[in-house]
């Protein structure tokens, strides 16, 4: 037997039985090996190797220049230090363009640890999804705000205020479910929308400015510790944890997940209404 004291690892069905049993639970990014470690000890849930290391890590004022190479060594990075939290990768821009492509890609991240891919998009990822799962790759969607999408978007704004693009959405998401999604991940939707889509899928949402009754929430780390770089202006979602802190960085993870936990995080404050 190891002499290390086992470390209890997060699975899909674990976030299902939280769901049922409306636990909250925590999710963050990480690129690197030590913030993976920090993050995991301290009871994170879901740690996301984001492609929004383009921006917070690369300096890119977007994340389309991400690109899959990029990603795989960020995943390795993450992989070796994560103590038992569930990881999951995004595929980056254009590299889930086809289905064929959207295979190899996440063949590329799932050998390098994740335990599951994120896609951002909506009904038109139904056969990908599909595809992916019946091949042991769970997938994560994305809807709400596409970052990948910001030049069709015309800007990182609210998703879903006008009725009928909220309905599409609910549509999507339910299609997506259908087609073998694990994962909800919505981004920027009012709180409204948030809600009644995380009571309609039986599959748990995370939420990220998408109000407090989604099953999970996530924040880009950086954000959460106030260390946005300054060409970004921080979005109304994004709460400091670091300045409460009173036991520095693993101090800020532990009061997140306790936040998110207790209900606490995301307040009226960092909701869209
Ligand atoms: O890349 C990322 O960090 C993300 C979060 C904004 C959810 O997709």
């Amino acid at each position: 037997m190891s002499s290390q004291s086992a470390v209890k690892q997060i699975s899909l069905p674990t976030l299902s039985r939280y769901k049922r049993d409306g636990k909250k639970f925590a999710a963050l990014t990480a690129y690197d090996a030590l913030f993976a470690e920090l993050i995991s000890t301290a009871g994170v849930e879901v740690i996301l190797v984001g492609d929004s290391l383009g921006m917070v890590l690369q300096g890119h004022d977007s994340t389309l220049p991400v690109t899959l190479d990029d990603m795989e060594y960020h995943m390795n990075c993450v992989h070796r230090g994560n103590k038992g939290a569930l990881i999951m990768a995004d595929l980056p821009f254009m590299s889930y363009a086809s289905e064929g492509q959207s295979l190899e890609s996440a063949a590329t991240l799932m050998r390098c640890g994740a335990h599951l891919v994120k896609l951002e998009g909506g009904a038109w990822l139904a056969e990908s999804t599909r595809l992916l799962c019946e091949r042991g790759i769970p997938v994560c969607a994305h809807m709400g705000l596409t970052p990948q999408s910001i030049n069709r978007l015309g800007g990182y704004r609210v998703q879903g205020r006008n009725p009928d693009q909220a309905v599409t959405m609910l549509e999507e998401a339910k299609i997506l479910e259908d087609s073998g999604a694990a994962i909800l991940l919505l981004e920027c939707v009012p709180e409204s929308l948030g809600a009644q889509i995380t009571q309609e899928l039986s599959i748990p949402v995370i939420g990220i400015g998408a109000g407090p009754h989604t099953d999970g929430q996530i924040m880009v780390m950086h954000d959460m510790l106030g260390i946005t770089p300054s060409s970004i202006r921080p979005p109304k979602f994004v709460k400091n944890f670091l300045p409460e802190s009173k036991n520095g960085l693993q101090g800020a993870f532990q009061a997140y997940v306790e936040a998110v936990k207790s209900g606490v995080f995301p307040g009226p404050e960092h909701t869209f209404h």
